[in-house]
């Protein structure tokens, strides 16, 4: 059965852009709850970490500097069918492939910088929210 919960990060392009408002309006409107939310900064090691499934990209030190370059949001959000729709909402990781309306479509400059983290499983969605968010910070 399909979980409830995913998790979300504001990246740092924009947050810089000043988008953070126009996206939690898009999350919203598309009927997500949020249980936790905090603006915060990761540290070139937590990126890291926080990717480390990547590490044998050829993007990965681009993805951790860019990750580690500025402040985030991150988020749980709550909703049906949370993970699939939320990946649906923000669209392709390539922006010029995101489908009209989607927020990477709106909002991402590039393949590497593209705007928002959605978890992709209902497993990753719980690894990356007790990642970023202790239990008696979510509502
Ligand atoms: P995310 O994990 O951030 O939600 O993105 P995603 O599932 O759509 O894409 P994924 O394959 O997990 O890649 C993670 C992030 O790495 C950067 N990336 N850069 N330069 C490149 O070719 C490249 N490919 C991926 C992006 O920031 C991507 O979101
Ligand atoms: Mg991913």
């Amino acid at each position: 059965m399909a979980g409830n919960k995913t998790f979300t990060m504001i990246k740092p392009d924009a947050v810089k852009a000043g988008h953070i408002g126009a996206i939690m309006a898009k999350i919203n409107e598309a009927g997500f709850r949020i249980v936790a939310m905090k603006l915060t900064k990761l540290s070139p090691e937590k990126a890291g970490e926080f990717y480390a499934v990547h590490k044998e990209r050829p993007f990965y030190q681009e993805l951790v500097d860019f990750m580690s370059s500025g402040p985030i949001v991150a988020a749980i959000l709550e909703k049906d069918n949370a993970v699939e729709d939320f990946r649906t909402l923000i669209g392709a990781t390539d922006p010029s492939k995101a489908a009209p309306g989607t927020i990477r479509a709106l909002f991402a400059t590039s393949i590497g910088e593209n705007a928002i983290h959605g978890s992709d499983s209902d497993e990753n969605a719980q690894i990356e929210g007790s990642f970023h968010f202790a239990v008696t910070e979510m509502f």
